[in-house]
């Protein structure tokens, strides 16, 4: 891992008790969790961190990675005067991050939530995909990203079902910047595979995805909850790649009872 360090994180934060850090997928901001800063504030000490070149957050400069990501999140709750271990879910993109903190990071953590997420690596296929997206980002700018991904982010009976979750669904994608685009891609196509690492984790881990997620198929969510030796799955009807913004209410009260379980 590069000793550079990222500068500082924005991070909204709301609530008291347990530390549970969320971060972000991509290309959305700490907004995305909204829900559950009001919430779950009652359950934890929410903290939501906007990454690097995302929502009030300055760019970064590279090398950009997973583990980079990881350190910059934890850096940011220890900022706040937080040193004990924290409860670290992630979704997506913030879930690779998750999985990068726990592989180096373990003493920092007391817990994890895998979301939306999957353990493998990208493709040959999958990386090359990147490498388009990172050009037309630094040709076009962040929006098409964003615009590429929306119509794959709900369920797709929620974008007729929940027209205020699709229009705030715009509203996060607006949060993005160029910079922020390239170092999310860059970091997510040369992202370790963490398949092998599943059945060491020694954490109490909560894994909740979509049925209809159209990102990452729920497989995926089953696999790691079968190579995780403290995990428990929660499958989500009517959602799709963002649950917590589908399903508020549903995700809010697996994540209660994960942290009531934890302390
Ligand atoms: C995300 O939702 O964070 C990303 O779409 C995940 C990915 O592209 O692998």
């Amino acid at each position: 891992m590069n000793d550079t360090k990222i500068p500082p994180l924005h991070l909204e934060h709301n609530g008291s008790g347990i530390p549970v850090l969320l971060i972000h997928g991509f290309p959305f901001t700490s907004r995305m969790w909204r829900p559950q800063l009001s919430g779950l504030a009652a359950s934890g000490h929410i903290l939501a961190p906007d990454l690097p070149g995302f929502g009030r957050t300055p760019a970064a400069p590279p090398p950009h990675s997973v583990e980079r990501l990881a350190a910059a999140c934890l850096d940011a709750v220890t900022a706040l005067g937080i040193h004990e271990p924290v409860v670290l879910g992630g979704l997506s993109m913030g879930g690779y991050i998750a999985l990068a903190a726990a592989r180096h990071f373990p003493e920092r953590l007391r817990g994890l939530m895998l979301l939306s997420t999957r353990a493998g690596a990208d493709s040959a296929e999958a990386k090359a995909n990147r490498d388009k997206s990172i050009a037309t980002a630094q040709a076009e700018g962040p929006a098409p990203a964003g615009e590429g991904m929306y119509p794959k982010l709900l369920a797709p009976e929620n974008y007729a079902a929940q027209p205020e979750t699709a229009s705030e669904l715009k509203a996060i994608l607006q949060g993005a910047t160029t910079e922020g685009v390239v170092m999310g891609l860059t970091a997510m196509r040369d992202r370790p595979d963490a398949t092998d690492e599943l059945p060491e984790i020694n954490l109490p881990t909560l894994i909740i995805h979509g049925q209809q997620d159209q990102v990452i198929p729920f497989s995926e969510a089953e696999a790691m909850a079968a190579a995780i030796p403290h995990s428990q799955l929660h499958l989500l009807p009517q959602a799709g790649h963002v649950p917590n913004l589908e399903q508020p209410e549903r995700f809010n009260q697996a994540v209660t009872e994960f942290l009531g379980r934890l302390s």
